[in-house]
């Protein structure tokens, strides 16, 4: 007897203490749910939280961005709170600098930031702070500061241009075919940065071909990605991702796409060998080993070279159709400097093209590819112009909201006037906080000169051939959801040869 029931002591000691176990992990994890649920403002009464949430703003404003800008207008520090968002968003220059480069070490992207990207970015540039990002850094502002890198980038540019982009626009002139002017920069930008980054050519400017899977997979990727840093709490989408339903299972289709091609493409880099290339993936493979982080890298790259680019110019050419002096004066420009018996403008010519430049800027002011940009604070601060932020939460900078702002440009901030860049002819720039469109501070975008100059050898290239204007009644710019600025419906227009 005894023995029996020691017997069933000894059975029963191990169900016992697993039951307690289980009891205490799950009564723990509902209470860490609960008190992270009571954390998070999932509700606002507040006009703007309320306007956010049911989307009322869009009964009054075409782009989230023209209400942020009419709530930042109106705001007299330049800084406004959206509560459900836990989000900061500030056009006041003092601020941008003081989050950009004084107190950078306090505004780092983050861990909701990297958690939001981290399925498309992975430990890619974009998406890291600390040593990571570090390494990176230095690594490609070596190779993007090269004059070797540059020569071989405006080469790349320019054979796409002419050999691709111009006997396009010829054949659509030709048949006085109406088409998506975004959609062509964006397959030209998306040329261009494989070429770049992998020494690979998607052809996505081939007349016959469709897109590449590639073109296609990273559209879908970065369009689910940017929904989900719109959505209130990131409980939602990861829910769906958990149970690979909805956007999140198409996300995961096109990443995995993304991940096979570039696995692909690094694969037969290795085997051609890599050491005597320029192509950037061939520069870090000296030094990176892994596969998975240069498949990162390489992503980052792309996100971070194609729409951008292409977004700057589809907005550069509904502009200079609305606004054809300035074209005028450009082409005067251009026929000035230029050496009239050369194809291609050299870089010491693009150089001297100061209206040129002023133009690009003057878009790129009131169009910014990357409209805002978030970071999330790592301790409590108070920023110059008084708004507390708290530890944890999202503080964004908001360029597109900037180049509307009296305060910051003036009383005809809204007027395309490339002339306000101009002293005795002469380009003069900007304080970067003031114009914080490549970022400013410490992780300045690394690609701007070479963006500057794809977007002027695109514009030199093309107007001396074609006018392009605008199809139908395009007044405003209607923009959609994405990491970067992307229009809705595109930007149909026709081309004239001159
Ligand atoms: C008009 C075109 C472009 C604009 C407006 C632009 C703007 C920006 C902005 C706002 C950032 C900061 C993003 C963030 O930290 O979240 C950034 C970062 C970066 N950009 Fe650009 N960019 C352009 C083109 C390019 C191109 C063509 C390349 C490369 C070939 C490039 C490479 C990078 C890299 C590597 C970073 C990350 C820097 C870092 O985190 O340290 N960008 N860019």
């Amino acid at each position: 007897m005894t023995l029996e029931i020691s017997e069933w002591f000894q059975n029963s000691i191990p169900t016992t203490i697993f039951t307690l176990f289980f009891t205490f992990t799950l009564i723990f994890s509902i209470f860490s749910f609960l008190i992270f649920i009571s954390r998070m403002k999932l509700w606002c009464n507040c006009h703007i939280c309320w306007s956010y949430i049911t989307m009322n703003w869009a009964k009054e404003f075409i782009n989230l961005s023209d209400w942020y800008t009419h709530l930042l207008k109106k705001s007299p520090t330049g800084t406004i709170h959206i509560h459900v968002l836990n989000n900061t968003i500030t056009c006041n220059p003092q601020n941008i600098e003081h989050m950009l480069k004084t107190r950078f070490d306090n505004y780092p992207k983050g861990k909701p930031f990297s958690t939001i990207l981290g399925d498309l970015l992975g430990n890619g540039i974009f998406n890291v702070d600390g040593v990571s990002w570090n390494f990176q850094r230095k690594m490609a502002s070596l190779e993007l500061t090269s004059v070797t890198v540059r020569s071989y980038a405006l080469e790349i540019i320019n054979e796409e241009i002419h050999t691709r982009l111009v006997p396009f626009l010829f054949s659509f002139s030709r048949d006085e075919k109406v088409f998506d002017l975004q959609d062509i920069m964006r397959r030209f930008s998306f040329d261009n940065i494989c070429k770049f980054s992998f020494g690979w050519d998607p052809q996505c400017l081939q007349l016959s071909l469709p897109v590449s899977d590639l073109a296609a997979a990273f559209d879908t990727a970065s369009k689910i990605s940017a929904r989900r840093a719109l959505s209130p709490s990131p409980l939602i989408w990861k829910i769906k991702r958990f149970f690979n339903i909805g956007s999140e299972k198409k996300l995961k289709e096109a990443i995995n796409v993304v991940n096979k091609l570039t696995e692909k493409i690094i694969k037969n880099r290795k085997e051609i060998g890599f050491s005597a290339r320029n192509d950037l993936l061939s520069r870090f493979m000296c030094s990176v080993n892994e596969e998975k982080y240069l498949r990162d890298i390489v992503a980052s790259f792309l996100l971070a070279g194609r729409d951008t680019v292409a977004a700057g110019l589809t907005c550069l050419f509904w502009l200079l159709s609305k606004n054809q002096e300035v074209e005028e004066k450009i082409q005067e420009e251009v026929n000035r400097v230029m050496n009239p018996a050369h194809e291609y403008a050299s870089f010491k010519e693009i150089r001297e093209m100061h209206y040129l430049n002023a133009v690009v800027y003057e878009t790129l002011r009131l169009f910014p590819p990357v409209q805002f940009d978030s970071k999330f604070a790592k301790n409590d601060d108070v920023l110059p112009d008084g708004s507390y932020v708290t530890k944890g939460s999202r503080v964004t900078y908001h360029p597109y909201a900037m180049g509307r702002m009296e305060r910051v440009w003036g009383s005809d901030c809204r007027v395309f006037k490339p002339e306000r860049w101009l002293k005795d002819g002469v380009f003069v720039s900007e304080s970067m906080f003031k114009y914080p469109v490549f970022q400013g501070g410490a992780r300045v975008c690394l690609g701007k000169e070479l963006a500057l100059m794809e977007m002027k050898c695109v514009v030199v290239g093309l107007i001396r051939r074609f006018e392009i204007r605008v199809d139908g009644d395009n007044q405003e710019l209607k923009f959609g959801p994405g990491l970067t600025a992307s229009l809705k419906d595109g930007l149909m227009v026709r081309v004239f040869q001159k």
